[in-house]
């Protein structure tokens, strides 16, 4: 992660000490840097120059407004699986004509709020979703734009919890009924076919899926042709993975480049991608404390503010995310083989297992690659307000952008008899 380093012995995020950040605001402490994210955006943004496209952020990654109106101000895309992404997204003033709209289970309040607001297209997971779309359509007296989501049946390589397009998963429409589903779309009166969609998985570091899926998907767009089904957009997802520990996934720019060749027959179709992990995650960090270290038989255990509440990647995937003291480690520190360990009553409840570190008591360490999928899937388990997130802007700067949760919080909504 680029804009971390050490200078005189302390950590450093941008030109902001990670030091200063946690008395300022507090731990654990979301921080996530403006500048990083506008990169990785443009990196996308700019191998799509000499093509019709769209990149529709996936704010299931992060879904804080200040990340989402820093997006719509680099003229981003949404892709969104909820009406709460939708509002969200309306709220930090995207246009809802670049609003594309995935999920399994979108129900009837969903769709009308997507009809009325005008988004760019429904990506339909069932045929049953279809009908859905349609009479409703037919009710608003509106034409809803749709694309099918297809299975294209491909290995990801990667976790099967992010795993999309395998025949056995939940997503999309078998790669067998793709045709006749759209035949089925073509009747209907108030559906509008726009494109054609797949998303095949999550944190993929090889080339070969993305490669696979594009050409089984641009098979469906020539048999659609000769069926005189027009496909105007192809999306493609997102799914390109980050470097963690030491994977080495393709640049978004080799990416785009290596499709937009499978895709060079095709000059009229608009290109939509929506990556989420690739734009955020090592735009992100974990700020957290230590509260005890605990040394019995060979185990020893860094006891940290931070649970599987804030950041549940390693418990649920058993994800590895790289920590690094505050303090540089210096070759004559005394060190241990660390589990580190969150608050929450849970064996689960681990952040890194085995990571050899000097750290005492009330001592910081920051979980990096945090900005993806770490905010956004925190919960109030064991009744911890969720964290503050700060952003960094200019190198120099950082403003608060949600601000700690408070116990009231935490129980708004509730009632006492
Ligand atoms: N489009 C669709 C339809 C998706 O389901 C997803 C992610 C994306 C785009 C964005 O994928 P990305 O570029 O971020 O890989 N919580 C897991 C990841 C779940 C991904 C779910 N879908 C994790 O922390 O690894």
């Amino acid at each position: 992660m680029n804009f971390l380093h050490y200078q005189n012995g302390h950590l450093l995020a941008d030109q902001i000490a990670i030091d200063d950040l946690a008395k300022q605001y507090g731990t654990p402490l979301y921080v996530y840097s403006a500048d990083y994210i506008t990169q990785q955006f443009l990196a996308y943004k700019h191998a799509l120059i000499h093509r019709k496209h769209l990149i529709c952020y996936a704010v299931k990654a992060n879904s804080n407004l200040a990340v989402l109106q820093l997006l719509v101000k680099l003229g981003s895309g949404f892709d969104i699986v909820s009406q709460g992404e939708l509002e969200r997204v309306l709220k930090a003033g995207a246009d809802p004509k670049k609003v594309v709209f995935s999920g399994v289970a979108k129900s009837i309040v969903e769709i009308e709020r997507a009809l009325q607001v005008g988004i760019k297209c429904f990506n339909v997971e069932s045929e049953a979703e279809l009908y859905r779309i349609n009479d409703i359509a037919k009710r608003l007296g509106k034409v809803a734009a749709i694309s099918l989501r297809i299975n294209p049946d491909v290995d990801a390589k990667t976790h099967p919890y992010i795993s999309t397009g395998l025949r056995e998963n939940k997503f999309g429409i078998s790669y067998q009924l793709a045709i006749e589903v759209y035949r089925q779309a073509k009747a209907l009166s108030n559906i509008n076919i726009v494109g054609i969609d797949c998303h095949i998985g999550s944190q993929l570091t090889e080339l070969s899926p993305f490669l696979d899926a594009a050409e089984r998907i641009l098979l469906l767009v020539d048999k659609l042709k000769s069926e005189n089904i027009q496909i105007q957009h192809i999306d493609l997802g997102g799914g390109l993975g980050v470097c963690y520990d030491d994977e080495q996934p393709p640049s978004a720019s080799l990416l785009m480049t290596e499709l937009l060749k499978k895709l060079a027959h095709y000059p009229d179709l608009e290109v939509i991608f929506e990556p989420g992990r690739s734009i955020v995650a090592n735009a992100g960090l974990l700020i957290t404390k230590v509260e005890y270290t605990k040394h019995q038989d060979d185990n020893h255990f860094a006891i940290v503010d931070a649970g599987m509440n804030d950041l549940i990647r390693p418990a649920l995937y058993k994800a590895w995310m790289r920590i690094l003291p505050e303090k540089e480690q210096q070759a004559e520190d005394k060190t241990f083989i660390y589990n580190v360990v969150g608050p929450i009553c849970e064996s689960s409840d681990v952040l890194a297992y085995q990571r050899e570190l000097s750290v005492k008591q009330d001592d910081l360490v920051v979980i990096c690659s945090a900005g993806a999928y770490g905010f956004s899937m925190a919960s109030n388990y064991n009744s911890h307000p969720r964290p503050a997130e700060v952003m960094l802007i200019d190198q120099q700067q950082h403003k608060l952008i949600r601000q700690r949760e408070t116990f009231d919080d935490l129980w708004r909504g509730e009632h006492v008899f």
